[in-house]
Parts: structure tokens; C-alpha cells; sequence
């Protein structure tokens, strides 16, 4: 494999894949770090000298001093969130005073998590089980042009602009919903006060971005959720409000498609789900238990437990076709030690027929029985491997039915939590 200098990681599964860990991993070789979809719905958790971290809407390069970190326009952005997370990591010894911010960010309003909270109680049954971030929203509000981008804050007539939209917002939410409206001047001093905190690093970042790639500066655009969260790709409705598959790494970071060198996808060695939604390889029995234990398979940001399945290698070329992936980086490998026979979906069972895609509904997706491939387990402890060579040969074999069935090379594994437990075999970045 080429060596880039431009690569997009992204989940490649629905969410909580090791991004985090990973784009900390490569921001150690990078100039910048560029996060490019989501919100604080993200919830990444890095590791390394004996100390935990965590992030949501703050790029995962924040940990490497020489990096720039920049949240792009295609993110929505609560910013009394932000401050919050800023006064976090500050504490933990963290500078964040490389970070930018696009003036083209929507802002995360009050409202917006009201309105969530709202509609998740509405969709009763049907919940999706949102984050409750304000995430859906704050992006229905951007397409209906109802939204607020940073940049206006520094517009002279913000306040009545602000004020019409806070009005309007208000009668939805007591029509609809009957929720008690909120104060305007204490939303709009509250936001006014987090805007003063973070005002300097606010600015026209796509030029930036451009501007380093063509001076061949090493960039990283990290994805947030996972291919089968994206709103147009992903299992709708359950499903996060943007685009999180790679293809949105240049239209949420305003840059050319062209600019871009490469895509690797973060593949969780089995899968993990949070929230509602079909998961034919679902496995609600010891060994799912086993796993969500082993793996401490429970929302970093949430705390909900995470539905713990096997592989699934259709929803899986499902996303690599959608991102355009070129390589997969494998994570939590440690985790599957233990395990007699480890199994991979490669196939579902459809009314009677076998296909090879996800369908289109979540009825269809509901009725769909995995088809599996059986591997061997291995019993080994895996976590102080260094090379691939160190591995038990199940495991090796694992990865190696992997990169066949997905007819995509193999980058890296992890075998730990900690930047150190991370194995690289090709050097892309
Ligand atoms: P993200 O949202 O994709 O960044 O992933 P999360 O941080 O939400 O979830 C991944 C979890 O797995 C975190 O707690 C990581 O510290 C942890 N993790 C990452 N890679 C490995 C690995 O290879 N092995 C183990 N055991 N844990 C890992
Ligand atoms: P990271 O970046 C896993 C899920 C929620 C819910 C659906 C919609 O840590 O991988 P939202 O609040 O976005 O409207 O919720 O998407 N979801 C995630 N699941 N990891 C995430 O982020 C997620 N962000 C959202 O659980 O099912
Ligand atoms: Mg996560």
C-alpha cells in the first residue's frame, strides 16, 4: 500500500468501532486533524501513558501538541458542550490552544435537545434511542434553513435574527409538544458567554484545510458514528442525522474530493450497536455478555449497554462500497480470546432467499437470519502482541478470512485499549 498524505478514518460498523484511538494513533505522524460530521453524540475514549481520556465533539488529535485540530462545517456544535469539554481536558493537563473552529458550524441549541426529548417520547414505541444531543434537530434545522451558523454571531443584527428563530422554535415546541418555552435572554446570554470563551479560535477553515494539503502537510479527517449510521447509507430510520460515511469528509470540511488521498475504515473485530434498530447478527446469550464485559461494552457518553453481535461482513462491504474504504484497521481483537468458535455473517437468509446486501427498510432488515462462517477461537491473552507473527494462528487466520471475504487489505490491529497496543503492518499514513 501507498504511504498518504491526506486519509479519511471512519467507522466502519455503527459507531464506537476505536476511532478515537485510532486517528490519536496516526495524529502522532499528522499536521492536522480535521473532524468533519456529528456532534456531541460522538464519544471517544483514548488512552495512552497510563491515562483515559475522553471526547465528543473535540477532534481526537487534541492529545498531540504539534497537531491542529479543527471542527468542520459539516459538524453541528453545542457550544456551552464545547466550553464544558474544553475546562475537562484542560484539567487533565491538555493545551487546546491548537484547535479551530469553521464559522460555517451549526450551533446545538436548547432547544434542539428539547425537541429531541421531545420526539424521542413521541416516536413511543418506534424510539430510536438518540443520544438525546439535540443531534437530529439541530441538522433538520440546517436543512430547513431554520438553523444558526457560528459566523452569524459576529453579524451586527444577531440578536434579532436569533430572536426570530428562538420564536419560532418556541411555538413548535409548545404546539407540538406543549413544552414550556425557554427564556430568550437567558438562552441567548448563555450562549452569548460560551461564544466569548472559544471566539478566537472561530475561523474560515476550509481554506486552511486546502491550504495545508497542497503545502504538503499531513492531514487526518476523522469520522464520527459509523458507515451504517449515515442518513442516507445507514439501516433508516435508526440512524444518526448526517452524513458519517468518507464521502462526506470533503463536503463537511470544504474541500475538493480530490484532495483526499485515501480511506481506511475502523472495523470492530464483532459488532456493537447503541440505540433501536435490526441487527441480524445480534447475539443475546453468554457470549454476547462475555464480550460486552470483556470489551466494557457500555457508552462512553450515554453509559448505555452497547447490543454486542457477531461480525457481519455484509454490513460491512456495505460500507466499504458506500465510503470508498481502501483499507481496514481491525480493533478490540483482544476481546474475542476465549472464545471456542467465532463466527462471521456472510451471507442473510430473506424470505426463503439468500442475499448478499443490506436492504433498503428495517422490516425487511428485521427479517433477515445471518448466515454464518464458522472460524476457530483462539484462548491466548493477545494484548502484549507485537507483530502479527505473535499471534495465535486462529487469530491470524481470522484476519485473513476477514481481508477475503471484505476483498480489502488489512492496515493494522489493535489488541488493547492503550496507543501502545496497536500493531501496524502497512505504513499508510
Ligand atoms: P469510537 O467512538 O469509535 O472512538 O470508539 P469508543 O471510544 O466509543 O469505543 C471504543 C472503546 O474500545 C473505547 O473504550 C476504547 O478505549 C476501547 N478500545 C479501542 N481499541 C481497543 C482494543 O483494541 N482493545 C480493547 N480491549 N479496547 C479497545
Ligand atoms: P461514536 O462517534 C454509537 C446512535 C444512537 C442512536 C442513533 C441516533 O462514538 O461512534 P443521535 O443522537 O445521533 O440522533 O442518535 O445513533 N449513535 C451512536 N452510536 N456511536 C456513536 O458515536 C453514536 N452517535 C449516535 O445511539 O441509535
Ligand atoms: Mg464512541
Amino acid at each position: 500500500m501507498e504511504k498518504y498524505n491526506s486519509l479519511v478514518v471512519v467507522g466502519s460498523q455503527w459507531g464506537d468501532e476505536g476511532k478515537g484511538k485510532m486517528t490519536d494513533y496516526f495524529a502522532q505522524r499528522a499536521d492536522v486533524v480535521v473532524r468533519f460530521a456529528g456532534g456531541d453524540n460522538a464519544g471517544h475514549v483514548i488512552n495512552f501513558n497510563g491515562q483515559k481520556h475522553k471526547v465528543t465533539i473535540i477532534p481526537s488529535g487534541i492529545f498531540n501538541k504539534k497537531v491542529t485540530n479543527i471542527i468542520a462545517n459539516g459538524c453541528v456544535v453545542n457550544l456551552i458542550n464545547l466550553v464544558k469539554e474544553f475546562e475537562v481536558i484542560k484539567k487533565s493537563g491538555v493545551d487546546y490552544g491548537n484547535l479551530l473552529i469553521s464559522d460555517r458550524v451549526q450551533l446545538i441549541l436548547p432547544y434542539h435537545i428539547k425537541i429531541d426529548e421531545a420526539q424521542e417520547e413521541a416516536r413511543g414505541a418506534n424510539k430510536i434511542g438518540t443520544t438525546k444531543r439535540g443531534i437530529g434537530p439541530a441538522y433538520q434545522d440546517k436543512v430547513s434553513r431554520l438553523g444558526i451558523r457560528l459566523g452569524e454571531l459576529e453579524d451586527d443584527n444577531f440578536k434579532e435574527r436569533f430572536q426570530s428563530v428562538f420564536d419560532y422554535q418556541m411555538k413548535f415546541l409548545q404546539t407540538m409538544f406543549g413544552v414550556e418555552p425557554l427564556n430568550f435572554e437567558d438562552t441567548y446570554n448563555d450562549l452569548i458567554n460560551a461564544y466569548n470563551a472559544i471566539k478566537d479560535k472561530v475561523i474560515d477553515t476550509d481554506i486552511f484545510i486546502e491550504n495545508a494539503i497542497k503545502d504538503g502537510k499531513k492531514v487526518l479527517f476523522e469520522g464520527a458514528q459509523g458507515a451504517l449510521l449515515d442518513i442516507d447509507h445507514g439501516t433508516y430510520p435508526y440512524v444518526t442525522s448526517s452524513n458519517t460515511s468518507a464521502n462526506n469528509a470533503s463536503t463537511g470540511s470544504g474541500i475538493s474530493h480530490k484532495l483526499i488521498d485515501s480511506t481506511m475504515g475502523v472495523v470492530k473485530a464483532y459488532s456493537t450497536r447503541v440505540g433501536a434498530g435490526a441487527f441480524p447478527t445480534e447475539l443475546t446469550n453468554e457470549i454476547g455478555d462475555g464480550i460486552r464485559e470483556r470489551g466494557h461494552e457500555y457508552g462512553s457518553n450515554t453509559k448505555r449497554p452497547r447490543r454486542v453481535g457477531w461480525l457481519d461482513a455484509v454490513a460491512l462491504k456495505h460500507a466499504i462500497r458506500t465510503s470508498g474504504i481502501d483499507s481496514m484497521f481491525i480493533t478490540l481483537l483482544d476481546v474475542l480470546s476465549g472464545i471456542d468458535e467465532i463466527n462471521i455473517c456472510v451471507r442473510y437468509e430473506l424470505d426463503g432467499k439468500e442475499i448478499n446486501s443490506v436492504p433498503s427498510t428495517n422490516q425487511k432488515y428485521e427479517k433477515c437470519k445471518p448466515v454464518y462462517m464458522s472460524n476457530p477461537g483462539w484462548k491466548e491473552d493477545i494484548t502484549q502482541v507485537k507483530s502479527f507473527d505473535q499471534l495465535p494462528d486462529a487469530a491470524k487466520k481470522y484476519l485473513k478470512m476477514m481481508e477475503k471475504i471484505c476483498e480489502v487489505p488489512i492496515s493494522g490491529f489493535s489488541v488493547g485499549p492503550d496507543r501502545e497496543q496497536t500493531i501496524l503492518l502497512e505504513n499508510i499514513f
